[in-house]
């Protein structure tokens, strides 16, 4: 809150400015995806409303920055606004590991009800040192497992090399089933996918559409074992320089889109689950209850592993997540 404090007593220098404030909002997916669609939204609804205030400038497709570069160009004030996937943030902290931990959340609302609780927005502020500070989460959705082979139990994983995100977590995971991992930018997995420098990955459904993974996976198992969402990031140093009426105009905005976004997100996994499916180029693997057992008996170890690191309140919290009275 220092941070803030110290911020807020620039923002009467910035009040005076004529200049349309420059919102620079990069990402590293398609469009016709959550996170595509909010911040299109995000866009239209700032220049409806904040007219020559604010100029919004969207750039999709990891065309501006990607995941190797994002974070230091937000740092840099190069760019005003991201919603990296929540496995992104290492460096950062590492209370958002929670996020990653295999078969912790039953499904997107316990996801959505942690988000929403104290716990959940507290981890808003958990890189305020770093001037990094959280606007809201983002839905995309539970990830599915895809491969060169058919995946039914963790031993038909073992010997393959799945991609990850940058995040320790998601390397103990696969570790647990006996793959490898390659940590790679999401612009460039289609390509390791395709070349068979890997033969598996974690996507959800709005992404393996939209990237179009299926086409190069034979084989999707629909696991469910892990949640893709994100946080909206921004500068702190940029966003508590912004006028006060104009940054809580700001701010209502991004509540709105949150929730939008976070409305429609299971609709178009959902959407794109079916388009994959009738695409008839990726077989769908459902699981028994005892298949599914299995995966989550062999990847749940990894929250040992990272209980003291996250924190156990944090992990606590997760859990309690998972049932809808607090
Ligand atoms: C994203 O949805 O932003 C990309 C996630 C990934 O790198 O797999």
């Amino acid at each position: 809150m220092a941070v803030c404090l110290g911020i807020a007593i620039l923002a009467g220098a910035v009040e005076t400015n004529a200049a349309p404030i420059v919102i620079r909002f990069s990402h590293v997916v398609a469009e016709d995806t959550p996170k595509g669609k909010g911040a299109l939204l995000f866009k239209q609804l700032v220049e409806e409303r904040l007219g020559d205030l604010v100029k919004v400038e969207v750039f999709p497709n990891s065309s501006l920055y990607g995941d190797a570069d994002e974070l230091a160009a937000l740092r840099d004030n190069k760019v005003q606004l991201l919603a990296p996937s929540l496995a992104k943030f290492e460096t950062y902290t590492h209370q958002l590991r929670v996020f990653d931990l295999p078969f912790l959340f039953d499904d997107l609302e316990a996801v959505d009800r942690f988000q929403k609780r104290a716990k959940g927005r507290q981890l808003l502020y958990s890189m305020e040192q770093h001037y990094i500070l959280g606007l809201g989460y983002w839905h995309n959705g539970m990830k599915q497992l895809s491969a060169t082979r058919a995946l039914r139990l963790p031993a038909d994983a073992a010997g393959l090399n799945f991609r990850i995100q940058q995040s320790d977590v998601l390397e103990t995971q696969f570790r647990q089933v006996k793959a490898q991992t390659t940590r790679l930018a999401f612009s460039q997995v289609f390509e390791a996918l395709a070349s068979g420098q890997v033969q598996g990955a974690e996507n959800p459904w709005s992404n393996l559409y939209s990237q179009r993974f299926h086409e190069v996976q034979p084989y999707i198992t629909e696991t469910n074992h892990g949640v893709l969402d994100y946080m909206l990031v921004t500068n702190a140093r940029f966003w508590y320089a912004i006028p006060h009426r104009i940054r809580t105009q700001l701010e209502a905005i991004i509540d709105e889109v949150s929730y939008a976004v976070n409305r429609e997100a299971a609709q178009l996994n959902e959407q794109d689950r079916q388009r994959v499916a009738a695409s008839g180029r990726s077989q769908i693997i459902s699981l028994s209850p005892r298949e599914r057992e299995a995966w989550r008996a062999a990847m749940e170890p990894v929250w040992r592993h990272f209980e003291a690191d996250i924190g156990p309140d944090v992990l606590k919290a997760a859990r309690a997540s998972n049932r809808r009275e607090e």
